[in-house]
């Protein structure tokens, strides 16, 4: 019986497991998904996998499973943002300023709306448990399908991070994006 850390309607998401590997495995393998996260010139085993996602459960960074019903959908991250980042972009060091990462890994499924709601849920979720007041992701500038859902979840725009990435070999800007709650919905909780 898995704990989910929340829930929006049929999609769930927990802290990632050992028996999570083998499919974030696949995911980190499908050149679909590499060429929007990480890049398509990388390649893990099964155990690289293990070793870098599995250690991360809460400090500094939290690996989680997105599951729709019981059938894993995606990984997602989040992480409080070090002072070193709030200062360069400029966003409150008080430890209320966070970052998320996320994938989903079944590609038939890009373009329905999961990824809105994943992420307006997390953006939730980090709000009412770890008073988030500010939620950054950083997508390339070229990963259209990634901005219009973040915006549709609440984000916009910031600043342009240049040269942010090194992405298949090539230096890429991203766009900084946040998310800041609405002041009603600090003030009820
Ligand atoms: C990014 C991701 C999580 C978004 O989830 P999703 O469920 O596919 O996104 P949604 O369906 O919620 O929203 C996508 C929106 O982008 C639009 N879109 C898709 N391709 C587009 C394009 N080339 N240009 C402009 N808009 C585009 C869709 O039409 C939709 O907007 P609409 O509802 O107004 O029509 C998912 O696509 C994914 O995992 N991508 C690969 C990995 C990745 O990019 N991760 C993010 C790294 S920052």
């Amino acid at each position: 019986m898995h704990s989910w850390l929340f829930s929006e309607r049929e999609l769930h998401v927990r802290l990632l497991q050992g028996e999570d590997i083998d499919i974030l495995w696949q995911w980190l393998n499908d050149p679909q998904v590499l060429s929007w996260y990480g890049g398509r010139d990388q390649t893990f085993s099964r155990n690289d996998i293990a070793a870098k996602y599995l250690p991360r459960r809460g400090d500094p960074i939290t690996a989680c499973l997105a599951l729709q019903e019981h059938q894993a959908l995606g990984y997602l991250q989040f992480y409080r943002l070090p002072t070193n980042t709030c200062a360069l972009w400029k966003i409150p060091d008080d430890g209320t300023s966070w970052g998320i990462d996320l994938f989903i890994g079944r590609t038939n499924l890009w373009g329905q709306g999961l990824g809105t709601r994943l992420v307006t849920a997390t953006c939730r979720y980090l709000l009412l448990t770890h008073q988030a007041r500010v939620v950054t992701v950083d997508p390339m500038v070229d990963n259209k399908r990634a901005i219009r859902s973040y915006e549709k979840s609440g984000f916009q725009i910031a600043t342009r991070l240049e040269r942010h990435q090194n992405h298949e070999g090539a230096w890429r800007d991203s766009w900084l994006m946040t998310w800041r709650p609405h002041p009603s919905d600090i003030n009820s909780h």
